[in-house]
């Protein structure tokens, strides 16, 4: 568990990792081709290990330099199944189905199943494989998929799904004739991932567009890739600092990728000033304001940081009203918060946030990634000690949080459960 004694000024320079959630589908892109692919920017999170882990059961080999590097080759397809403790462990896994179909013509992947923040179907990506050639079945709790060469389609997604997309454009790299995906998720992870593809040698137009268009080649080659900056991270280390901040660097960011965030930090009232790879936030002169906040496909207001931002908005003045429009079940972290003493009431899918309320620390539980980092970040404006629990779900995706945030003055220990 990680306790934070509350009410110490932030101030300093923060530096973001790679992004966890380009890592893994740059991961899973190395079963497209039997030579080695080195990354460079891996975040040291959970997901990065399980994903790895996940690979060596395909007869991945692996290893890590001293310039901070991955490199990974799956020299031979040495196993297709992708089994349920590892799959309900990390639902990313299910990236690995569209590269195994590509390049092994077939694959075992338990269905994911379920988290706390929704129920969070594939059935996207399945109707998309299907629609190529792929034979797909559901049984056991498994999706069992095979196929001959896989055939370029013109694919229209019913809904925008950034692990679909991800899953579609590596499986059509290798397909046969021209595929085009319609109607994508446009984060910068899906941009990233058609970087790396590219550099494999995979004809990709149009990634961080609604429309991409793949023209199947029959082989990829390795490639070197350094993983973009973590957005998420670095929109938590920027809430962070607009709440509890004199003034702080975020450094190694993408102000290009936050825009949607660093608008409402800004419109709460935080001085934010975007720099060549770094945003500098200052703590506003008066109180925070609060602000309506909906949350979208990118280059909406992510729904990642939905949780970080209503931590902010229980110290704003006025009443927010916070859409989350992306799952079904993401305000596991209101009745934590209400339990600091935060004034928040939920109806249906919208979270009435009245400020500003003080917070008092408290012993509090993660249910989920970004959860558990609203906790911490509330916990660093709340008086007394508030102790976070199951902080394994903070470590999938986030490096040495209490480093980072001891460096910025925070008083933030980590503890045995
Ligand atoms: C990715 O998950 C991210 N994970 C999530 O980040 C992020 O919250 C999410 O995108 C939305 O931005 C990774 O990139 C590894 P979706 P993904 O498919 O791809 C529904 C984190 O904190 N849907 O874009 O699984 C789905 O239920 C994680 O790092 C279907 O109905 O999300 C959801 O309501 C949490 N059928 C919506 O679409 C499908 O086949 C968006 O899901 C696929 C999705």
């Amino acid at each position: 568990m990680i306790r934070i004694e509350g009410g110490r000024p932030l101030s300093g320079r923060v530096v973001i990792g790679g992004s966890k959630n380009a890592a893994l589908p740059a991961l899973a892109a190395a079963l497209l081709t039997d030579e080695p692919i080195r990354l460079k920017n891996v975040p040291a999170v959970v997901d990065i290990s399980t994903m790895v882990n996940l690979l060596e059961r395909f007869g991945a080999s692996w290893n890590r330099d001293q310039a901070g590097g991955l490199t990974v080759q799956v020299g031979r397809i040495a196993g297709t199944e992708a089994p349920y403790d590892l799959v309900r462990r990390m639902r990313a896994s299910v990236l690995v189905l569209g590269p195994l179909l590509a390049r092994a013509g077939r694959a075992r992947v338990s269905l994911p199943g379920g988290c706390a923040i929704g129920e969070r179907p594939i059935d996207m990506h399945l109707g998309a494989l299907r629609k190529m050639g792929g034979t797909i079945a559901i049984e056991h709790g498994y999706v069992s998929a095979s196929c001959g060469r896989l055939t370029g389609a013109d694919i229209t997604f019913p809904g925008k799904t950034v692990t679909g997309t991800e899953n579609l454009m590596m499986a059509s790299c290798l397909a046969r004739g021209r595929t085009v995906l319609r109607n994508c998720a446009r984060e910068p992870e899906v941009v990233d991932l058609a970087e790396l593809l590219r550099a494999m040698g995979a004809r990709v137009e149009g990634a961080g567009k609604d429309v991409i268009e793949i023209e199947g080649v029959d082989r990829l080659h390795g490639a070197e890739h350094r993983v973009i900056a973590d957005r998420i991270e670095a929109g938590t280390y920027i809430v962070a600092a607009a709440l509890a901040g004199e003034e702080v660097t975020v450094d190694c960011c993408e102000p290009a990728h936050l825009g949607a965030l660093l608008e409402k930090v800004g419109e709460s009232g935080s001085e934010i000033t975007a720099l060549p790879g770094a945003v500098v936030v200052r703590r506003p002169g008066g109180r925070l304001r609060s602000c309506d906040l909906a949350t979208a496909p990118h280059p909406g207001f992510p729904t990642d940081m939905q949780a970080q931002f209503m931590a902010m908005m229980t110290q704003a003045e006025g009443r927010a009203a916070i859409v989350e429009s992306i799952f079904e079940h993401r305000f596991m972290h209101a009745q934590e918060l209400r339990r600091m003493g935060a004034d928040i009431r939920i109806e249906g899918n919208t979270a009435r946030v009245f400020g500003p309320t003080p917070l008092s620390g408290a012993d509090v539980t993660a249910s989920d990634l970004r959860a558990s980092a609203c906790l911490v970040v509330a916990g660093l404006v709340a008086s007394g000690p508030t102790v976070v629990h199951r902080i394994y779900h903070l470590d999938r995706g986030y490096e040495r949080i209490e480093e980072k945030l001891r460096g910025l003055g925070a008083a933030v220990e980590r503890e045995k459960e």
